[in-house]
């Protein structure tokens, strides 16, 4: 009877241990429930044949569909249904884009193991809404690229900046020049110029003395006169005198135009378009470097007939400047560099070509940008061709390059002849 009564009481301890076992259960389960279901990600839990087996708020929601009706369903055919179709493997992130409600998820699938050291019981498939951080990606992108365009803008407005700086302060330099060499030049010339007349009248009345004091004096003493006239070489220096003052105004001629180069090449002040004559800008730019290549290469000038056109000549001549110096640079010992100018089609050509080291196939596409040079640091910055292009583009034209290495380079400018407004 008392054993009775112990089992019985044991029996109902041991229904009270179970309810409340069942009723910890109860909460752990809807405390996880709980918490899965705050999370914003879509979260299902599957069974080793993909069936489902628990999922989250925001995933019931998404399907549309109640716990019930989900349940022991294929995941797949699920997401299928709510329109995703993605094949999903372990550790291998899938990107889909959902089209009923424009968002972008990645979705990701995970073994699901009862214990860590246990078998692969099911999988957990995780679905992440990125459409947000893409949105804000791809306006990062843009923004990106908007930054990375204004920084070659400011590269290309800072190389103009650079190489105009240095033609002005050229341009100034040889005004400057030119202006101080101007006024002794002057005089020397204007001197020259008189001198001659003077030496010429001198020369004359030496004569007539001579043949004065040939007439009336005693034989010893114009001897004497023959032969230190002999003596001095009177005659040869009478001679070579007028050699001097003619090689002497010709050399004061050529400092003139030297002279008058440089000022046509600097015009600091003259930085508008006008009417100018491009081979006029050749000539003149061609004395300017023409120190730069004298020693390099012979030049050969093969100028058309080329009728004037509008355009800014001291941007013209900073485009043959460039082209001049870059033919020297590329001559290694002697060459030769060769200038064209032609009209064809309403526009001017111009080539200028060498038989220097020529430029490699893979550089070929890169001498127009700014900063580009194989030069030593210090002989080149790589701004020449890029400001180059900029100013033949200005005149709406174009530039070319034709190049083979080993043999030379050849550019060719084309400018249409724009007439007098
Ligand atoms: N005629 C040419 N022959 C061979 N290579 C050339 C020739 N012209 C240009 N290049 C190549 O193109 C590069 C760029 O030329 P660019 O005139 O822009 O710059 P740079 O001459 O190097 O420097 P700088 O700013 O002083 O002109 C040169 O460094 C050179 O490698
Ligand atoms: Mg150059």
């Amino acid at each position: 009877m008392e054993s009775g009564l112990e089992h019985a009481s044991e029996l109902v301890r041991k229904h009270d241990e179970l309810s409340r076992l069942y009723l910890l259960v109860a909460v752990a389960k809807k405390e996880w429930e709980g918490t899965i279901d705050c999370v914003d990600d879509m979260l299902l839990l599957a069974d080793p044949h993909g069936r489902i087996r628990r999922c989250n708020r925001v995933f019931r929601e998404f399907t549309g569909k109640t716990y019930q009706e989900i349940l022991g369903r294929p995941y797949e055919q699920t997401l299928r249904e709510a329109g995703i179709d993605a094949e999903l493997s372990c550790g291998r992130p899938v990107e889909q884009f959902h089209g009923k409600s424009g968002k972008w998820f990645v979705l990701r699938l995970y073994p699901f193991r009862k214990d860590p050291d246990q078998e692969v019981a099911g999988s957990i498939v995780a679905i992440h809404d990125t459409t947000e951080i893409k949105a804000v990606t791809g306006e990062l992108e843009q923004k990106n690229e908007r930054l990375s365009e204004a920084l070659s803008e400011i590269r290309r407005t800072q190389s103009k900046l650079v190489q105009q700086e240095k033609m002005a302060s050229i341009g100034q330099l040889a005004a400057g020049v030119a202006h101080e060499i101007n006024n002794p030049i002057g005089f020397i010339n204007s001197n020259l110029g008189t001198l001659g007349k003077y030496l010429s009248r001198l020369s004359e009345f030496l004569f007539e003395q001579t043949a004065c004091i040939g007439a009336g004096a005693p034989a010893p003493a114009v001897d004497a006169l023959r032969q230190k006239r002999e003596q001095l070489k009177i005659d040869y220096i009478l001679k070579d005198l007028d050699d001097l003052v003619r090689e002497s105004l010709e050399g004061a001629e050529r400092v003139r135009s030297i002279v008058a180069d440089l000022k046509s090449f600097s015009r600091v002040d003259e930085s508008d378009f006008k009417m100018a004559d491009l081979n006029e800008c050749l000539r003149s730019t061609i004395n300017i470097v023409w120190n730069e290549i004298k020693y390099k290469a012979t030049m050969k000038k093969e100028f058309g007939e080329i009728p004037r056109t509008r355009c800014n000549p001291q941007q013209m001549n900073q485009v043959f400047m460039n082209l001049l110096v870059n033919a020297a640079h590329a001559i290694e010992n002697r060459g030769e560099i060769t200038v064209r100018s032609w009209v064809e089609d309403g526009s001017i050509g111009v080539c200028v070509e060498d038989t220097g080291r020529g430029i490699p196939k893979e550089n070929l596409e890169r001498i127009f940008e700014p900063f580009f040079t194989t030069k030593e640091v210090g002989k080149g910055t790589g701004l020449g061709l890029s400001i180059t292009y900029d100013i033949v583009k200005k005149h709406r034209g174009d530039i070319s390059v034709r190049s083979e290495p080993g043999k030379g380079t050849s550019f060719t400018v084309r400018i249409p002849v724009v007439e007098e407004v």
